[in-house]
């Protein structure tokens, strides 16, 4: 017999079958195991077929089905069960898993130099029509450079949505983009010479791009998740400029807004601090490096590089030449090349610009 019944919305949902040969241990391992609740069983006298449910995830139980082994994840905050492995009817594999999964893990990693060429580079599509280039190479990293651009003029096929990070920011180096915060009032370019800080969590959409668009962006950690918001619109109805995002703030920083200074210990180059520093409670920092040098060359100050130990460091060349020198290796970085310490700069390092021509400009992220 059919049921006679009115169906709850549960029985109506759409569901795994997981093949219980020996059904009642089965049933056993998903209600006191694990939690399930019994939602329909049949029949009373023997059961063979049960809908179970937990956490709007449903399965149908099923005696007689004849289905592969199941694996089940279960998002779990107690960190101690995190790992736990469990094994139910019919090879059904249960993980506990952290609520926000990551693939891989950088704990042994050791600082290394990573050198991209302009020329010498591949680009790769990501989503919603955006091409990427790696700047930190392909390593287990914990933190991701990238050179994103999109070609043309157009309207973006982005939504809604945010990013798991501890520190993200995007320096604008060609085109613009019409870009779209939460709090943050409505729509604004984002140009040339521009850079947002964007604090954990802010959720956010690209809507158009404008004469190919070309942006560097800096991630950390590399395997952060993006979510989907589709309850939210933007722009929303609050604007709070301060609003505190996990301790960071949203900043849109303009060239016009930054203050020159000495760079370091070198007599031939001037820095640009953007905003970016206090935005993130100094987490990290954005700045521009321009020359200073009339025409001849200027040899700089050989300690040019971090002084410090770092957990990341990033140069990109906007624009001229120079010739570093790292690990006792001499290199030219030209226009559209970058060095990069993706998880680690060490002072023994040394990382050191010996020339650079008076075109030279870089931009400097680093955490
Ligand atoms: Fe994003």
């Amino acid at each position: 017999m059919k049921f006679t019944v009115d169906a709850t919305e549960e029985t109506k949902s759409i569901r795994s079958v997981v093949a219980a040969p020996k059904f009642e241990s089965g049933l056993d391992f998903f209600v006191n195991k694990l939690g399930f609740k019994i939602v329909m069983i049949s029949p009373a006298d023997n059961p063979n077929y049960a809908i179970l449910n937990k956490d709007q995830f449903t399965i149908a139980l099923d005696k007689s089905a004849k289905a592969q082994p199941v694996f089940i994840e279960i998002p779990i905050e107690d960190q101690s069960l995190i790992g736990t492995d469990l094994t139910g009817p019919n090879g059904t594999r249960v993980e506990y898993v952290p609520v926000v999964k990551r693939q891989n893990q950088a704990s042994d990693l050791q600082p290394i130099v990573h050198i991209s060429r302009a020329n010498d580079t591949q680009w790769v599509h990501g989503r919603a029509g955006m091409s990427y280039r790696s700047l930190t190479g392909n390593h287990n990293e914990i933190s991701v450079a990238s050179q994103i651009r999109i070609k043309g003029s157009g309207k973006v096929d982005d939504w809604v949505h945010y990013h798991d990070v501890s520190f993200q920011t995007l320096f604008c180096i060609k085109g613009s983009a019409k870009l779209v915060y939460e709090d943050q009032g409505e729509p604004f370019m984002f140009k040339e010479g521009d850079c947002i800080l964007q604090p954990p969590g802010i959720r956010h959409r690209v809507l158009e791009s404008f004469d190919d668009l070309e942006v560097i962006e800096v991630t950390s950690p590399a395997d952060h998740a993006t979510f989907s918001d589709f309850n939210m619109e933007l722009p929303n109805s609050t604007v709070a400029h301060t609003r505190n995002f996990n301790g960071q703030q949203f900043t849109h920083d303009t060239p016009n807004s930054r203050e020159a200074a000495t760079y370091r210990d070198s007599t031939s180059m001037t820095a640009y601090r953007t905003s970016i520093g206090e935005a993130s409670g100094n987490q990290g920092w954005v700045k521009e490096i321009y020359s200073h040098a009339k025409k001849e060359k200027i040899l700089t100050p050989t300690s040019i590089g971090p002084e410090e130990p770092l957990s990341f460091f990033l140069w990109f060349v906007k624009q001229g030449s120079a010739q570093i020198e790292v690990e006792e290796r001499k290199e030219t970085l030209r226009s559209g090349d970058s060095i990069c310490f993706p998880y680690g700069f060490l002072p023994s390092m040394e990382f050191s610009v010996l020339d650079h021509d008076s075109e030279f400009k870089v931009l400097e992220i680093g955490f």
